[in-house]
């Protein structure tokens, strides 16, 4: 489903026609669990679009969003499931929208189509253990910080399988058309037309006009801002910490329950951690934005609430933000029973870009900030 604003009824029923210019965004892939992968991407204008897919460019398969029986159109962004996948098979897909300049009950005009290029992705075979992952936190839009670890991670020779911005880095959305610049500047920036992106929201991405409607150009696992997916016999579990201060802070107006959801998520790591797929996992990663352990805010819920069970939970890292200062705790020096990385903030002098690496069963957790220095290297 595409929420609001996209299924305004004032929308007028002409376009202007703008040849050539149909696509707004490149495609980014999402939510890539229960061997199905989202295809996301933005037009300029009102369009039908679909994706064609398929292990061979030649014998293609075509998707679309239906809503109680009729294809979306008119819209301008979508968000198309590639369901019934095999995993360990390589895809090829490209996604087309055909601008729609009238949509009326008798009769419909189309404009031209536009055509992306083929892209790839792999969703990871059960049996294979190996992956690598990168991992951004609180760029807060500082471009310049994400292109120089970019750099870092290119001169390294990473070759991710797919990527994590752990919060705050699309901060403070005040209107689609910011959230979206920045977005495709991330998404563009890490290949995410063929690798699987997470967002993950941190709280300043809850600040501002445009932080509900933020929602709508992501695809989370499981439609929820935390949850947890298995890549290989990597379980990661991903929780939802929400806004800094209480709920009835007056910056908030009292528009906030973040304990209602902070409360939630007790439920959902009581199921989580007694599931098959997180006690039989070979590692397990626990990623969230504000840190729990260590230095962190003086208000601090999810401690409370969800350390009776972290601290049971055998985790072999947990990956956090929040802060603006690269940290590491090891485990047992914060009341913390697996080791704690904290992540920095924007500033090129202070940022950090994570890779998360399994080897057999080996894992390994490597932080670099803009100049390329190892910060620390862990055996996970
Ligand atoms: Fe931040
Ligand atoms: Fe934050």
């Amino acid at each position: 489903m595409i929420d609001a604003p996209y299924q305004s009824d004032h929308r007028p029923a002409f376009a202007d026609v703008t040849f050539g210019n149909i696509l707004r965004t490149d495609p980014y892939l999402q939510n890539p669990t229960g061997n199905a992968i989202t295809v996301t991407w933005l037009t300029n204008t009102p369009a039908y679009s679909w994706v064609e897919y398929g292990t061979d460019t030649a014998d293609l398969t075509m998707a679309r969003t239906l809503v109680d029986g009729q294809a979306m159109a008119g819209n301008e962004l979508n968000k198309i499931r590639l369901n019934g996948l095999t995993p360990g098979q390589k895809y090829y897909y490209r996604i087309h929208s055909r601008e729609i300049l009238f949509y009326g009950g008798y009769e419909k005009i189309f404009g031209g189509t536009a055509v992306s290029p083929f892209h790839s992705f792999t969703l990871p075979a059960p049996g294979d253990k190996d992956f690598t992952a990168v991992i951004f936190n609180d760029l807060h839009q500082y471009l310049g910080t994400f292109d120089a670890l970019l750099k870092v991670i290119r001169e390294k020779g990473v070759n991710y399988d797919f990527a994590v911005f752990n919060g705050d880095c699309i901060d403070d959305p005040a209107s689609q058309k910011q959230a979206v610049a920045t977005l495709s500047y991330y998404t563009s920036g890490i290949g995410a037309e063929d690798i699987p992106v997470f967002f993950l929201r941190g709280n300043h991405e809850i600040r501002n006009a445009y932080s509900i409607g933020l929602r709508e150009l992501f695809d989370y696992v499981g439609d929820k801002t935390y949850g947890a997916f298995s890549w290989g016999d990597t379980r990661f579990v991903m929780l939802d910490c929400g806004e800094d201060k209480p709920d009835d802070h007056w910056v908030y107006y009292g528009l906030n329950d973040f304990e209602g959801l902070r409360k939630d998520q007790v439920c959902f790591l009581q199921t989580e951690l007694s599931s098959k797929a997180f006690k039989k996992a070979g590692k397990r990663v626990l990623i969230h934005h504000i840190p729990i352990y260590g230095e962190t805010d003086r208000y601090n819920p999810c401690r409370e609430l969800w350390d009776p069970l972290l601290k049971k939970a055998p985790f072999a890292v947990s990956i956090n933000a929040h802060t603006h200062r690269f940290a590491y705790h090891p485990a047992n020096t914060a009341g913390n029973g697996f080791p704690v990385v904290v992540g920095g903030g924007f500033k090129p002098e202070g940022a950090t870009v994570m890779v998360l690496q399994r080897k057999g069963d080996a894992m390994t957790l490597t932080v670099y900030d803009t100049q390329g220095n190892e910060k620390l290297k862990l055996d996970l």
